[in-house]
C-alpha cells in the first residue's frame, strides 16, 4: 500500500507526453534543504520537480532525482534558461551547463523563464530550444511568462508551438483571457505562486470554505486550480505542507464555493508584468 495519497493525475502535452498536474515548486528552496525537501516529495507522492537556473538548486534536484526509490522515468523535471542567457548560443550553452549541474542525461521540459522583450533575442532563444527537442536532450519545450503576443510571435516565426505556458496566476489573478488563449493554441497552462507566495491564504473567505470541506485554505485554492485544469507547482518549506499540497484531488468544490472564489480576483500580481523588462 502506497503511504502517500494517490498519485497527481498526468496531463497530456500537445507532443504527445505528459505531466504531473502537481509539482514540487523549488523557488527559494535554499540548495543546502533541496535534495533533502525534493525527496519528501517525492515520498510525499510528487513525481513533479519544477526547479531553474535562477533558483541555485538544479544539482540539489538532480542528486534527488538520482537518489529517489522511484526510475528516472516516472519522474518529470523541468527547468528554465535565465534571462542572460537569451540568444542561440547562449541558450545552448546554458542547456549544457545545467545539466552538468542536473547530473541527468534528459531534462523532461525546458522553458524559456521569461521574454525579456527589451532585448528582443527570444525567438532565438526558442530556436534553441527547439533544437534541443529535436536532438532529443529535453523530450519537451515551453515558456514561462509569456503574453499573448509572445505567444503568437514564436509561433509565427518558427512554427512550432511551445506545449506549456507558466504564468503567476492564483485567485487574485486568474488569467482567463490567457487561459482561454492557451485553449485555442493547444498550450498547457501552468501556474506559479498559485498560492500567491502564500499571502491570498489569510483571506477569510478561504477559512469559511476550508471548514466546510474540512479542510485547508491552501488545499482549497490548489483544488480550484486542479478545477480549471491548470498543472500546479506550489513551494513548501515542510514536509507536512508538502504533503498536504499534493493531497487535494478529492476535494470537490462546488457552484457556491467557485463563485465565492471568483470574487477574489484583483488583478494583482505578485511579480512582475513581462512586457515591464
Ligand atoms: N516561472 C516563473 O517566473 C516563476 C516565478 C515564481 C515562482 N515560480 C515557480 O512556482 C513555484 C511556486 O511559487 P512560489 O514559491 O512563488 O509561491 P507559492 O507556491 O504560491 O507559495 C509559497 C508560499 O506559501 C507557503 N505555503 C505553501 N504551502 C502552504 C500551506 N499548505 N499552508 C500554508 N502556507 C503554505 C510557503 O511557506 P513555507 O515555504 O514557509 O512552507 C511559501 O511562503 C516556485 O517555487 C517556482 O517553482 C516560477
Amino acid at each position: 500500500m502506497p503511504q502517500h495519497p494517490p498519485l497527481a493525475p498526468l496531463v497530456p502535452l500537445a507532443d504527445g507526453n505528459a505531466i504531473p498536474q502537481v509539482g514540487y515548486g523549488m523557488y527559494k528552496v535554499p540548495a543546502a534543504d533541496a535534495t533533502r525537501l525534493a525527496l519528501a516529495a517525492i515520498d510525499a507522492g510528487y513525481r513533479h520537480l519544477d526547479t531553474a537556473a535562477l533558483y541555485g538548486n538544479e544539482a540539489e534536484a538532480g542528486a534527488a532525482v538520482r537518489a529517489a526509490p522511484v526510475a528516472r522515468d516516472e519522474l518529470f523535471v523541468t527547468s528554465k534558461v535565465w534571462n542572460d542567457d537569451h540568444g542561440y548560443d547562449e541558450a545552448l550553452r546554458a542547456f549544457d551547463v545545467a545539466m552538468e549541474r542536473f547530473g541527468l542525461e534528459r531534462l523532461d521540459l525546458y522553458l524559456i523563464h521569461w521574454p525579456v522583450p527589451s532585448r528582443d533575442r527570444y525567438v532565438d532563444t526558442w530556436r534553441a530550444l527547439i533544437r534541443l527537442r529535436d536532438e532529443g536532450r529535453v523530450s519537451s519545450i515551453g515558456v514561462s511568462n509569456f503574453h499573448v503576443h509572445h505567444l503568437e510571435r514564436i509561433v509565427g516565426e518558427t512554427g512550432v508551438t511551445p506545449v506549456v505556458n507558466q504564468v503567476e496566476l492564483h485567485p487574485w489573478l486568474p488569467q482567463a483571457e490567457l487561459r482561454a488563449a492557451h485553449e485555442r493554441m493547444g498550450i498547457r497552462t501552468e501556474a506559479w505562486s498559485p498560492l500567491a507566495r502564500g499571502r491570498v491564504l489569510a483571506t477569510p473567505l478561504l477559512d469559511a470554505i476550508a471548514a466546510k470541506h474540512g479542510r485547508s485554505p491552501a488545499q482549497v485554492v490548489l483544488a480550484w486550480h486542479v478545477h480549471l485544469g491548470n498543472i500546479v507547482i506550489p513551494k513548501a518549506s515542510s514536509p507536512e505542507r508538502i504533503r498536504e499540497n499534493v493531497d487535494v484531488f478529492d476535494v470537490k468544490l462546488d457552484a457556491d464555493d467557485l463563485a465565492a472564489l471568483a470574487t477574489l480576483e484583483s488583478g494583482e500580481r505578485t511579480g512582475r508584468d513581462p512586457d515591464d523588462d
